[in-house]
């Protein structure tokens, strides 16, 4: 079964509590919380402090994706917060499997995101350590962007090297999913859709049934 997960990002800060009941009574069981640091992307939203909110009103796992700088500033914090599973650009650190090990050494999951113009070839040697790979579908920054549909290949090789290997990480895709662009995703492996501005922009229970 395809795991559905909301990304907060485009959830009404103002309903917040309503918005998560909603998702969760159509059925999600994980939530998306980007952080942003204003240096990794040009934006700032929103910190450990609200991520600790979210997991008082929620028994959801929480899936943070780390859009930072030195993500080993943030991981620890995250992890008290209450975060389940810690996405990272394993660009942004000089030394990926310390913090890999690190997180598991805490208990967590642990993922590693790739932005849409890097292969994951070049990251190979790191995925026998993760339970996840975020293939980022659009530039990581801002959410209400167009899915780039060339990331359907990257998604097809990695799923094909994943069953080669017999290796058993979830493939989650971020960015620009919808009911089109998320079947096209897991037509070619995606186990994962990461989706915000379609699920939060109208009728929240029709869109989570049509990406199901
Ligand atoms: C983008 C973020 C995404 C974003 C997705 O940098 O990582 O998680 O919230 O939003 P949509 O689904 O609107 O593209
Ligand atoms: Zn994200």
């Amino acid at each position: 079964m395809t795991i559905i997960a909301p990304s907060l990002l485009a959830a009404d800060t103002f309903k917040l509590e309503q918005q998560i009941n909603e998702v969760e009574s159509a059925g999600i069981s994980r939530l998306h919380l980007d952080i942003m640091d204003g240096h990794y992307v040009p934006n700032i939203n929103f910190g450990d402090k609200f991520v600790k909110e979210v997991r008082a009103h929620t028994k959801a796992e929480l899936d943070i994706h780390l859009l930072t700088e030195t993500p080993e500033k943030y991981v620890d914090q995250m992890i008290d917060a209450g975060g389940d599973i810690i996405n990272f650009h394993p660009e942004t650190t000089r030394q990926p499997v310390a913090l890999i090990n690190h997180i598991h050494a805490r208990g967590k999951k642990v993922g590693i995101a790739l932005d849409p113009g890097l292969s994951y070839r070049t990251y190979l040697p790191l995925l026998d350590f993760v339970d996840q790979v975020l293939v980022m579908t659009v530039s990581p920054g801002f959410g209400g962007q167009k899915f780039i549909p060339e990331m359907l290949h990257k998604i097809h090789d990695i799923n094909t090297m994943k069953n080669t290997n017999m290796s058993g990480f979830d493939i989650e895709v971020d960015g620009g999913i919808d009911d089109v662009t998320g079947a096209q995703c897991t037509e070619v492996g995606a186990t994962a859709l990461v989706s915000g501005s379609f699920i939060f922009k109208d009728d929240i229970k029709k869109a989570i049934n049509s990406l199901k």
